[in-house]
């Protein structure tokens, strides 16, 4: 008997069914869905469609969720504040939340000295907002960014990313001296080499890069995700980040850290970055930072931020009140609940699952984690390490028909990926894994 999960019809139900008819002939196509159904409310880890069924959501609207759902006092915060003003344009009218933001995100970034920060919308916001201040700064324009990196959807940003199918076809030319280098994804090892015995050598290529393609004279920045998202979940030895700061700061080329999926306490800290000792010059942050809200973050030191001259920097809605409101509630909510213990318990639980469902399952390659940041890879053959896309589909498919809703990434789109909100009780945990466990299991079978 399930405690949580109701599931009244088929998915989907009779009225998702008939929104979703309804989003064929309205919506363009490309904005696909991975779960067939209209969701009605939500409320921590728990989604109720418009049929009245109920799952539990392993993916935290993309890591947006660390508060869970709806948190009431992110609700609060909302209300408050869209009742006082919506809008100025903080660039004509400047108000407190903002201003306070930016001091809580300066006082909690993992960077020393004088830090100053600024807020947009869309997470590809601060990365763009991020490469200019690094490119008014050091007054040079290449950018180094990493195999199977993600930052986001607008031109600069798919320049960046690295996941050519589904993100770039037909969408070049990119923005020029944008150089690439292999990241640590030590399952594919992209040198063919076995850590630890490798020393971390894909380290070096970033070296090899400015000899043979670019010299770090013209490098503004190197782009990084501390634990890559969307390309897999690829969390790097801990020798990596460390080399990668070490290389940059010798070569005098700044490093851009994007902390958008991994910040908010996902990995164990506050920041992936604490987890390896390294400090960036820039932080981008968005999804979990306003508990749903649409806001994003840059936060630097303070001489590479004031570089870019009046106005350079700015946009009619960035920053939103509502939103900066929702993402104060979201700091002090992290405090309290101290969520990142929480993901460090929470991780362990969905670490220890799939380890053991590695052992039992044919599909189950590669189990990798950093606290709650848990990624499992599914193949055809843990010899050959052959990609199993298809099967990966399967599991989420067949959980989703019991209650329980995931997301997969990775390059070969067969990793399936853990972003519960970290106020997921142990319970709801234990039930979703439960399910999840049945389905990798018929499906292996
Ligand atoms: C690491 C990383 N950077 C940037 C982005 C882009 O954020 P947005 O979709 O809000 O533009 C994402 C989104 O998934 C991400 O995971």
């Amino acid at each position: 008997m399930k405690k949580y999960i109701r599931m009244k019809t088929e998915i989907p139900g009779p009225r998702s069914k008939e929104l979703l008819d309804l989003k064929k002939q309205y919506v363009m196509d490309s904005m696909s869905v991975h779960a067939p159904v209209i969701i009605d409310r939500a409320n921590g880890a728990l989604i109720t469609d418009v049929d009245g069924n109920t799952f539990i959501d392993l993916s935290g609207g993309v890591g947006v969720l660390a508060v869970g759902h709806s948190n009431p006092a992110v609700v609060k915060a909302v209300k408050e504040q869209a009742e006082r003003f919506l809008h100025t344009d903080f660039s004509v009218i400047p108000y407190e939340p903002f201003i306070r933001l930016a001091q809580q995100l300066c006082e909690a970034a993992p960077i020393s000295g004088n830090k100053k920060a600024a807020f947009f919308n869309a997470g590809a916001e601060a990365v763009e907002n991020a490469v200019k201040v690094a490119k008014f700064a050091s007054k040079k324009k290449a950018l180094i960014a990493f195999e199977g990196g993600f930052h986001g959807r607008t031109l600069l940003c798919l320049s960046l990313t690295s996941k050519a199918k589904p993100y770039k076809v037909h969408l070049g030319p990119f923005a020029p001296d944008v150089y690439r280098v292999p990241f640590a994804y030590c399952y594919r090892c992209p040198l063919k080499m076995q850590y630890p015995q490798c020393d971390v050598a894909c380290a070096d290529l970033l070296e090899r890069t400015f000899k043979l393609f670019v010299p770090p004279d013209d490098v503004a920045a190197v782009v990084i995700e501390p634990v890559q998202g969307e390309g897999g979940f690829v969390v790097p030895p801990k020798e990596y980040l460390p080399r990668i700061r070490e290389i940059c700061t010798r070569n005098n080329v700044l490093l851009i850290v994007d902390e958008i999926q991994t910040g908010f306490g996902r990995t164990g800290k506050m920041w992936a970055v604490e987890n390896f000792g390294v400090e960036p010059d820039i932080m981008c942050v968005a999804k979990s930072l306003a508990g749903g809200m649409p806001l994003s973050g840059i936060v630097g030191r303070a001489e590479l931020m004031d570089a870019p001259t009046d106005s350079v920097i700015g946009g009619t809605y960035v920053g939103n009140p509502v939103a900066c409101a929702a993402a104060l509630a979201v700091f002090q909510t992290m405090k309290e609940l101290n969520l990142p213990a929480r993901a460090v318990e929470i991780g362990k639980y969905m670490k220890n699952r799939f380890e053991s469902m590695k052992e039992k399952y044919r599909l189950v390659g590669d189990v990798r984690a950093l606290g709650a940041m848990v990624g499992v890879e599914f193949v055809k053959d843990k010899q050959t390490r052959e990609p199993a896309p298809d099967e990966t589909s399967a599991i989420l498919k067949k959980a989703m028909q019991n209650g329980v809703i995931a997301i997969k990434c990775g390059l070969y789109g067969n990793v399936i990926r853990m972003l519960v909100p970290l106020v997921t009780t142990d319970d709801q945990l234990e039930e979703a894994f439960d399910v999840l466990e049945n389905a990798i299991s018929e499906i292996s079978a």
